[in-house]
């Protein structure tokens, strides 16, 4: 909701209040909602909306832009504010939408006629507010934009910094720190989102935490600054480096969305991301729908498969339930390994036993639905394609360029490449008639040129002609389930997420790092878009062994897959994955959309899923570490109904009781024997993990 009272402008969400003064472009307030009180008489603190050189605000600032005249100066005084109806899309950026009301706030530079344009929406039905801005060249001649930040939000105070940073099969591992005197920065200059630094970060003080995130998959910059005057400002969009845009006379550069939230914790902060990602972000069939079990043959055959193993493995894992096989990388040209074959999108026909078509069928012959696994932006040199278009790739004219996974990129920049990419992605789409396709990207960009594409422009123009791209395979097959991956999760983002229901989220499988991974994935994005797969032991990441079990525990903490050659295992296992996958379809609404919460205990962590009307629940908890004699382990559950009683029981034991929501939300509840410590030597000091399952009791 949005309240215009003069130059005072409110936007509400149900538990969040925005205010701003329009005309002297500054917030007055971001918080926990407001009553009914006069916002006009909220004290002034200087929080500015944006911010430029050229003024005595030396802060970090949100544009910068040179004029024809060579000058770097801009004062922009406002102009009008509007309340919009609808939410206005941003050309060619993949956004959020859902009902609410956008506000629009414009500023002139009179002297340069530039005119610089805000936007915020409320929705109806989020906490969480977006916001971006647009750039208007309405002078005689063209300017150079050097940098435009999404969103800056100047608040008052001492604040924490977190990030969630790691690397290829370590990403998202929360880091807080206080944020100091001086700039912080978290950003990427690698061309993706990228696995070292998610673009969700918080803001924090004993006051509660404020989330931000940007709906955009390339290079990112979130800058927290604690000025000697006492703001911090936050500043949130495009990372400006190597950035440099001409904007000639008339056009318009828009800036990729931001997203800001308050929460008076992280749990909360967390549920309202959630929330958000899942209504306003993801979207089409598989927006709400429960996402299939599916089966993967990357970690049970890596390149080493033909027709016969891989029916062999679909054959398993629909005889275990599984719903949906996917053939992952190694089924086009001649790829035996990963030197060769990208770009060359038909099929190997001895590897395949005759063609994709043919393949797919006899698995959706089985009852299963298909899968195919597709790298669309990259090409190895050893492929037809690049024997024919070397142009094609991204590369410095006269340079070596750098081979990462021995592979280069395509110019995605350029629109001859970004035709090829949908006619030949479309075609192995409909060629399979696949249900679900795995969009991979395996390495970060380095010889950033494309003819006739300034390199200023290079990042974002590239970011442009794949979101084209993608948009355009996805519109083209509204009912197959798209799974973004880049090396795992390296970019997990808002702006995939506006085309890919859900994320590979690790390429590491170990049940024990996936903890940290998922948990701290889970911080800005819900269950519902975390890949988690059981592999197979001892993990080919870690060597590390964990019991079936704990693996699958772990893997139920997202979207439930397998990863190995079925085939291999026992028959005792596959019985075992039969009944995990039976009960993870009948809980499956509960897992994949319920609630979800981090537990964190001493020397355990896990999570819950309780459903909206808190009668149900799903917890798993991990016992990380043991050793004899310790203390029984305990925890404190989250999210149950402090008035209900649940009956208690734990899968795969005869252990029920009933307990009350209140004590387990606030005692430490030891769990009386529930790791089974002789099981656990057996693998050799992996985790021990139960699941517990919640029912309310009917007094
Ligand atoms: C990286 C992905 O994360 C893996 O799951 C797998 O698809 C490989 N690429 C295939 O090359």
């Amino acid at each position: 909701m949005i309240k215009k009272k003069g130059q005072y402008i409110r936007l509400d969400t149900a538990a969040t209040t925005l205010v701003i003064r329009a005309d002297t472009a500054e917030y007055l307030y971001y918080g926990q909602r407001l009553g009914g009180g006069d916002i006009a008489a909220i004290p002034s603190a200087g929080k500015k909306l944006f911010s430029c050189p050229g003024t005595n605000d030396y802060t970090e600032y949100s544009l910068l832009f040179e004029s024809a005249d060579g000058g770097f100066a801009a004062d922009l005084q406002f102009s009008k504010a509007r309340v919009l109806a609808e939410k206005p899309e941003i050309p060619g950026l993949p956004s959020s939408y859902g009902d609410g009301k956008t506000l629009e706030l414009k500023y002139v530079d009179a002297a340069s006629r530039l005119s610089l344009f805000l936007y915020y929406t409320a929705f109806d039905n989020s906490d969480v507010i977006a916001v971006s801005s647009k750039l208007v060249n309405g002078t005689r001649k063209p300017v150079r934009l050097r940098r435009l930040m999404s969103l800056q939000l100047d608040l008052t105070g001492d604040y924490s910094v977190v990030t969630f940073d790691g690397g290829w099969a370590r990403e998202r591992q929360r880091h807080e720190r206080d944020a100091g005197y001086g700039i912080f920065v978290n950003d990427s200059k690698s061309g993706y989102s990228s696995h070292a630094h998610n673009p969700f970060i918080e803001v924090k003080n004993e006051y509660g935490v404020y989330g931000f995130n940007l709906v955009y998959s390339g290079n990112h910059k979130e800058t927290v600054e604690r000025g000697t005057d006492g703001r911090t400002r936050v500043l949130v969009g495009i990372n400006d480096y190597m950035f440099d845009w001409a904007l000639p006379v008339g056009e318009t550069f828009s800036s990729p969305e931001a997203v800001m939230c308050w929460a008076p914790d992280e749990d909360a902060l967390s549920l309202r991301m959630h929330a958000f990602v899942g209504e306003h972000i993801v979207r089409g069939k598989w927006k709400r729908r429960e996402r299939p079990v599916l089966v993967n043959n990357w970690e049970g055959t890596y390149f080493d498969f033909n027709e016969e193993k891989i029916l062999s493995i679909a054959a398993a894992a629909k005889e275990a339930g599984a719903e949906l096989f996917v053939l992952d990388d190694g089924w086009f040209g001649h790829r035996n390994d990963d030197t060769s074959s990208l770009g060359d999108w038909y099929d190997n026909v001895e590897k395949t036993g005759g063609g994709l078509a043919s393949l797919a069928d006899k698995v959706r012959a089985m009852g299963l639905s298909f899968g195919i696994w597709v790298e669309p932006e990259m090409i190895s040199e050893d492929s037809d394609l690049y024997r024919a278009h070397p142009n094609y790739a991204m590369k410095l004219p006269g340079r070596k360029p750098v081979r990462l996974r021995n592979q280069l990129m395509l110019n995605m920049a350029d629109e001859r490449v970004q035709n090829f990419v949908v006619r030949t992605i479309c075609d192995v789409i409909a060629r399979s008639n696949a249900d679900y396709v795995k969009w991979d990207f395996n390495r970060s960009m380095t010889d950033c040129y494309g003819k006739g594409i300034p390199s200023g422009e290079y990042f974002h123009r590239y970011m442009l002609g794949y979101y084209r791209v993608v948009c355009k395979i996805t519109k083209r097959f509204p009912f197959v389930l798209f799974e973004g991956c880049a090396g795992g999760g390296g970019r997990l983002d808002l702006g995939s997420l506006c085309f890919f229901s859900q994320y590979w989220t690790s390429d590491n499988t170990d049940a024990r790092e996936r903890i940290a991974i998922q948990s701290g994935t889970s911080y800005g994005y819900p269950q519902t878009v975390m890949g988690a797969h059981v592999s197979a032991c001892p993990n080919h990441q870690t060597g590390a062994s964990n019991s079936l079990e704990a693996r699958f525990n772990v893997a139920c903490e997202g979207l439930l897959g397998y990863e190995l050659d079925l085939t291999k295992l026992s028959e005792e296992e596959r019985a075992e994955i039969a009944s995990q996958i039976s009960f993870y379809k009948e809980n499956r609404k509960l897992l994949q959309f319920g609630d979800h919460y981090r537990l964190q205990g001493k020397n355990t962590a896990g999570f819950i899923t309780v459903s909206k009307d808190r009668n149900a629940a799903i917890a798993v908890v991990n016992l990380l570490e043991w050793h004899p004699g310790d203390p029984a382990p305990c925890i404190r559950l989250k999210g149950l109904n402090p008035a209900a009683n649940y009956e208690v029981s734990v899968r795969g034991s005869e252990w029920v009781r009933c307990i009350g929501g209140d004590v387990l939300m606030q005692a430490d509840i030891p769990l009386p024997g529930l790791f089974d410590f002789e099981a656990a030597k057996r693998w050799s000091g992996g985790i021990m993990s139960r699941m517990y399952i919640l029912r309310r009791q009917r007094s």
